[in-house]
């Protein structure tokens, strides 16, 4: 099969820059036309241990960073010995070689090219450099556009300030020079440039705070946690511009709290976490529930429990978002596939919580949190900004009115004749406390039953491929974009199967999945969690019985991965009893 993308990996040692060489090279090939998709990975202390980063580039869109490298660029031994197993023949591996550096043993047939990294940086007096030297080197190598790094190197290093710019662009020259002698052995060549086209390079949490703002965000309540904090970065930066406040709070509680408080007052208001501060969150969600206060949070979800493994990706907070409250407490939980989704379902998600007046839970992923990928400019005149019911002045305010649709007026504290009670307390239609049996149901039914028509509303989740299909494999989150490519290529290879992307968590989408497995013989759902816990709600929603697959070492499935997987299950001989009639 032709190949029509190149993977390049960077690795080495936190604090050594790998990212920033990462950044600048997604940044160049998105700005000279190609597809780009990153994964990012590195260790939790902020000096130290093994960082890497990958960039997927091709003319075509690209849903995932790619099974393997075709290039390794290792700046440390570590980095290459990590790397060793899949320096397969072909590969190509640059790395920092001399007094400084390592001596490897190449395995066979793989095309090595040492650069003196560490010594070159070391005689330009700039040891920080090593990593643009490395980049210099690449740039020759690869046909990494030069005037696009430079420029993309200038806007970087020339807001740090000092000679940083200087020291930086000599070392990328010294590198590209001491390319002059080395014979390119590999194939390996970024395409040569095409039109520009109308498209950002942004990570998922600039991508959730792109959303927030185009969304109509007036107030964002932040508490710093990984792998969420960007988003609040992002937001702090461009808030001002749209007459909105983001305030710093002193811990999650706090935060929520705050969200609450100037969504009451009549704000679009949001936060965003990981897990642990999800949990913390928990009362306050509750109240949300009660009191039918639009909230959303986004839930970068990282590897658990406890502080867990803090900079790396899991899907593990299924559970937390749709149940993780005390009571009965009805919210809306989505997922997102992708950058492009994490701007436009954050917008989504603030309408839902307003039109709802209920919390709604937006979760993300470590692997997208600072994935980067090229997605069409967004056109924020095109955004549909959903308000909440408002009290039209007339008659008696009852804050929760029982209405046709469940859904009440809302009047802002301070409008004449709104005068009302807000507790945490069960209330009547008018506020006031009541705790009588059959308000308290009648309360419930109300606040459930204003979602029946949540499911019927949102698009519905996605169906890749049609007719009947062997295996039928139900993806969620950011294993979305590796199902959509293992199912693309078993179709090239004759194999029937089909995906079903659901964006909706909750509530869960029945009749469409169960529509789904109608067409499948088996069905699949892999997910990055230890237990299963998409499969565990489709077996308590749903007459299907899924296969369960999951992995939780920190990284997302690669696609070769999933068709691994989907051929074993094909070559078993027992037959599964998923099949829906
Ligand atoms: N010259 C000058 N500065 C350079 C440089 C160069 N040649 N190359 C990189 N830098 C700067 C970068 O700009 C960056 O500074 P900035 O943050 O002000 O932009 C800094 O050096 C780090 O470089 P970067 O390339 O971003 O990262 P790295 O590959 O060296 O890895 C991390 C460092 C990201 C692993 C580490 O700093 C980190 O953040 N760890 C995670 C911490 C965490 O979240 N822990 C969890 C707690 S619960």
């Amino acid at each position: 099969m032709e190949k029509r993308d190149l993977v390049i990996r960077i690795a080495g040692q936190g604090g050594e820059g790998v990212i920033s060489m990462g950044d600048f090279i997604a940044a160049a090939c998105a700005r000279v036309g190609q597809e780009v998709y990153t994964f990012k990975t590195f260790p939790a202390e902020i000096k130290g241990g093994y960082a890497m980063y990958q960039v997927r580039t091709s003319r075509e869109p690209v849903f995932n960073p790619g099974d393997s490298f075709d290039i390794l660029c290792a700046l440390n031994e570590e980095a290459f010995e990590f790397n060793r197993h899949l320096l397969v023949p072909g590969t190509a591996l640059v790395y920092d070689h001399a007094d400084d550096g390592f001596t490897p043993v190449i395995p066979d047939g793989v095309h090595a090219y040492p650069i003196p990294m560490s010594k070159t940086a070391k005689e330009l007096n700039s040891h920080r450099s090593k990593n643009m030297v490395a980049l210099g080197a690449l740039s020759v190598l690869f046909n990494i556009d030069e005037e696009t790094l430079i420029t993309v190197l200038t806007d970087k290093f020339e807001s740090k300030g000092g000679n940083a710019l200087e020291f930086n662009l000599n070392a990328f020259k010294k590198g590209k020079g001491l390319m002059d002698t080395v014979v390119k052995t590999d194939p390996w060549q970024i395409d040569d440039p095409v039109e520009p086209r109308d498209v950002l390079i942004i990570s998922g949490n600039a991508g959730v705070g792109l959303g927030a703002i185009m969304g109509g965000l007036k107030f964002f309540s932040a508490y710093p946690i990984t792998p969420a904090t960007e988003i609040a970065k992002f937001v702090a930066t461009h808030i001002p511009k749209v007459e909105g406040v983001l305030i710093q709070a002193e811990d999650e509680i706090a935060s929520i709290s705050q969200v609450l408080g100037a969504s009451y007052a009549g704000k679009r208001a949001m936060t965003a976490t990981s897990g642990p501060g999800l949990a913390l969150m928990g009362e306050m969600l509750g109240m949300a529930s009660m009191s039918e206060t639009p909230v959303l949070v986004v839930d970068v979800q990282r590897g658990g429990p406890a502080t867990g493994m803090p900079t790396k990706h899991e899907q593990s907070d299924l559970f937390l978002a749709i149940h993780g409250s005390h009571g009965d407490a009805p919210r809306i939980v989505l997922s997102v596939e992708d950058v492009n989704d994490c701007i436009h379902m954050t917008v989504e998600a603030l309408n839902l919580a307003e039109h709802y007046q209920c919390p709604v839970i937006l979760l993300s992923d470590g692997s997208l949190a600072f994935s980067t990928q090229t997605v069409p400019a967004p056109k924020p005149d095109a955004v549909r900004i959903v308000d909440r019911k408002r009290w039209d002045g007339l008659g008696e305010y009852k804050r929760y009115l029982q209405t046709e649709d469940g859904i009440s007026p809302m009047a802002d504290p301070g409008t004449p004749g709104a005068m009302h009670v807000a507790t945490g307390l069960e209330h009547g239609p008018t506020g006031a406390p009541n705790y009588s049996a059959s308000n308290h149901e009648a309360m419930h039914r109300k606040r459930f039953g204003k979602l029946s028509t949540v499911v019927d509303s949102f698009t519905p989740a996605q169906v890749d491929g049609d007719g009947e299909a062997e295996v039928g494999v139900i993806a969620w989150g950011s294993t979305i974009g590796v199902v959509r490519e293992a199912i693309a290529r078993l179709r090239r290879e004759g194999i029937k199967v089909k995906g079903f992307y659901p964006k909706l968590m909750y509530p869960m989408p029945v009749r469409q999945y169960e529509d789904f497995a109608r067409t499948c013989h088996k069905i699949l759902v892999p997910e990055v969690n230890y237990q299963g816990q998409l499969s565990h709600f489709i077996r308590a929603e749903t007459a299907i019985n899924p296969i369960s697959f999951t992995i939780c070492g920190g990284i997302p499935f690669t696609p070769n991965q999933i068709m691994k997987k989907i051929k074993e299950i094909l070559s078993c001989s027992v037959e599964h009893t998923t099949k829906l009639t």
